[in-house]
């Protein structure tokens, strides 16, 4: 049994993180501003830290005894909302990241795993993306993730055990519905469960990597005390390419809609590439990971919590 922090741990996929941590018999200690993460994310085991992790008397009374491990999740997870406040997107996901990796030197922490992000990839042809693509971020998110990247690169040089996962478009239950600026999927769902027509910004010819939840959480727990995860970097995907007309079709099949479901299509956001999907065979051959969760499982397991929590 470890003592873990993991930040962000309110937000959709640190929430999902910290409850697995909990069931195989860790310690958590959640750090979370609540900007878009949800008060009933919290595992009610773990110890709760409202906060802003690029505040530095937040960081600096983070309880250290016995912590041997950080999850930072942490972030402004828009790549859209960055453009509105750029600033914004640099303090809590760069100056963040800086702070969270002092403590952690200054703590002797033993596993560093910081999510990334498919964003610091930006505008690229290259497919499937390995970890070795060369990387040209398109918003500020994707800058602020690439930079953060680097510090890390450098604290490792430092001695630091650091690992850094850049997950591609993750979907599952307990994502933001209210939070229209994020996801693909999750976005989509929340049109259908209001009973809307769903809009969708830009193409449906454009592609990406649509990843469960569940094997990301996977993926990140098999980094805890794994050598082989030491100073890596892990694309995590399933490595196959959806488009948004695909997804969106999968998605009314999940949720029992009509195929011809009204769909608007409106300009895309900024920043937003036309495709991506990853090549995952580093994970796999490192790691010992494998993506197990079908799209359409996926869609359906999601679909199924959000229409029973909207019938209580
Ligand atoms: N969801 C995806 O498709 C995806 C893909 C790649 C990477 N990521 C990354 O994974 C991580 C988790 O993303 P998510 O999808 O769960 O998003 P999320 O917005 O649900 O979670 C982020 C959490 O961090 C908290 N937070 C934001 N800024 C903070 C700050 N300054 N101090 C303390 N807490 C702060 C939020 O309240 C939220 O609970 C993020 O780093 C995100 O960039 C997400």
């Amino acid at each position: 049994m470890a003592r873990i922090v993991v930040t962000g741990g309110a937000g959709f996929i640190g929430a999902h993180l910290t409850d697995r941590l909990i069931s195989d018999g860790h310690e958590v200690i959640v750090i979370d501003n609540l900007s878009t993460g949800l008060r009933s994310n919290l595992n009610p085991l773990a110890l709760f830290i409202e906060g802003n992790v690029a505040e530095k008397k937040v960081v600096s009374d983070i309880p250290a005894e016995g912590v041997s491990a950080v999850f930072h999740l942490a972030a402004q997870s828009s790549g859209e909302a960055s453009f509105n406040n750029p600033y914004n997107d640099l303090q809590s996901n760069v100056a963040g990241t800086i702070l969270m990796l002092q403590w952690s030197k200054a703590n002797h922490i033993r596993n560093f795993v910081y999510t990334s992000s498919m964003a610091v990839y930006g505008k690229t042809s290259d497919f499937p993306l390995t970890e070795n693509t060369p990387c040209l971020p398109t918003s500020f998110y994707g800058v602020a993730k690439l930079s953060s990247e680097h510090y890390i690169r450098l604290y490792a040089a430092q001695g630091l055990q650091t690992t850094i996962i850049r997950p591609f478009s993750v979907y599952g239950s307990r994502q933001n519905l209210e939070n229209m600026k994020q996801g693909m999927a999750s976005i989509y769902l929340a049109y259908i469960l209001r009973g809307e027509p769903v809009t969708v910004k830009g193409s449906p010819d454009r592609f990406r990597d649509q990843t469960h939840v569940a094997d990301v959480v996977d993926a990140m727990v098999g980094c805890l005390d794994n050598p082989a995860a030491i100073s890596g970097t892990f694309n995590i995907a399933t490595g196959r390419k959806t488009t948004v007309g695909e997804l969106l079709s999968e998605l009314l099949h999940a949720t029992g809609q009509p195929a011809n479901y009204p769909i608007t299509y409106e300009a895309g956001t900024p920043g937003d590439v036309f495709g991506c999907y990853a090549d995952i065979n580093k994970a796999n051959r490192l790691l010992g990971w494998t993506p197990r969760v079908s799209l359409s499982a996926g869609l359906a397991e999601m679909y199924n919590y959000f229409a029973t929590e909207k019938c209580q």
